[in-house]
């Protein structure tokens, strides 16, 4: 039997999924940069898109050898779409691991229809699919991201083991509830709570951005790993500063302006024409300031860098 991702290595460390942001360019240029010591958790996917056989979901699936180990992770609600879905995936892309959506707080998805985060009110439901998940013998595991809970971030302690008595492998928890979206405190204690409630894995997960955090989290919740969101925008290369492959590159010009235009070749590798215009986001994070913090005229340079529409215009523009 070979070795599940999660079996590899601990602690573990996970680049979190993060729609519109950990799409395969971006997967792979922080396995390019940052080396093999983590799993990667791609963008959340539809079911019912991929049951539907939508072509742009399908390619949000790809994966590249070089890549893996690749979670792909798929939301939905209804057990039988998710569970065709997920056959659907492990057939033709063969990720390393497939992870359900208990936690998205947007209304499309946590609204009427039932999926990521109102999955934390409707237990019986999120036990349902992960069961149903089981039964199907995908040959991979099966992982739930969650947070601590809609309103309440105590109702992690009775779903972590609804989840795992369901059939779960792993538990990512984003330590944050649903009302507080994405910002607000990270209650890391809370997470260490529920760790204490399964004997399955948990990855920790809200708010950390540098080696100091991983330290001081792993510490208060003694979780089997921790799992990096915002903390990797424009900044592929956090998880070598983790494994302490490479110095920090902090206002390393030069590299940073590389890594900037190897991303964006990718970028443009993957998504052809007008690729550019969804190219600026990345760019916003990468020149945010924080990184490059000796830099004369940051604030035009992003200006400009807002408005572009080429590779050659990045080019140019990159060539302080
Ligand atoms: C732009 C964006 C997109 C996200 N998309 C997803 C997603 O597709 N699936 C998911 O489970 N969580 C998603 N999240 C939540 C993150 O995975 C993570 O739980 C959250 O950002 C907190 O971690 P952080 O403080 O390290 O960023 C998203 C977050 C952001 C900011």
């Amino acid at each position: 039997m070979p070795k599940k991702w999660f079996e590899f290595k601990k602690p573990i460390i996970a680049l979190a999924p993060m729609a519109d942001y950990t799409d395969q360019p971006f997967c792979l240029l922080c396995r390019k940069i940052s080396g093999n010591d983590f799993v990667i958790f791609r963008e959340m996917v539809s079911a019912e898109a991929i049951v539907r056989q939508n072509k742009k979901t399908l390619k949000m699936c790809k994966i590249n050898n070089k890549e893996r180990p690749v979670v792909i992770q798929i939301f939905g609600a209804k057990s039988e779409t998710i569970v065709e879905a997920a056959k659907i995936i492990v057939k033709k892309f063969k990720p390393d691991g497939i992870d359900i959506n208990m936690g998205c707080p947007v209304a499309k998805i946590a609204g009427k229809n039932m999926a990521g985060a109102s999955l934390m009110k409707d237990t019986v439901r999120a036990a349902k699919i992960v069961k149903a998940l089981k039964i199907a013998k995908l040959g991979v595991p099966i992982s739930v991201k969650t947070r601590l809970g809609w309103n309440d971030k105590k109702e992690i302690l009775k779903f972590a083991p609804i989840l795992e008595t369901a059939g779960a492998d792993l538990i990512s928890i984003h330590g944050r509830t649903k009302s507080q979206g994405y910002s607000g405190e990270v209650d890391w204690s809370m997470i260490g709570q529920a760790v204490k409630m399964v004997k399955i894995p948990v990855l920790a997960n809200g708010n950390i951005r540098t080696v100091e955090d991983i330290k001081k989290c792993l510490d208060i919740t003694k979780a089997a790993g921790v799992m990096i969101g915002r903390g990797a925008m424009g900044k592929p290369w956090i998880f070598r500063e983790i494994q302490n492959l490479k110095s920090k590159i902090k206002n390393n010009k030069e590299e940073i302006k590389k890594i900037v235009l190897q991303h964006a070749k990718l970028h443009f590798e993957h998504y052809g024409e007008r690729s550019m215009v969804t190219f600026r986001k990345h760019l916003a994070w990468y020149f945010k300031g924080d990184q490059i913090v000796e830099l004369e005229n940051l604030k035009d340079l992003r200006i400009k860098l807002m408005k572009i529409n080429s590779l050659s215009e990045l080019e140019e523009l990159l060539k302080f």
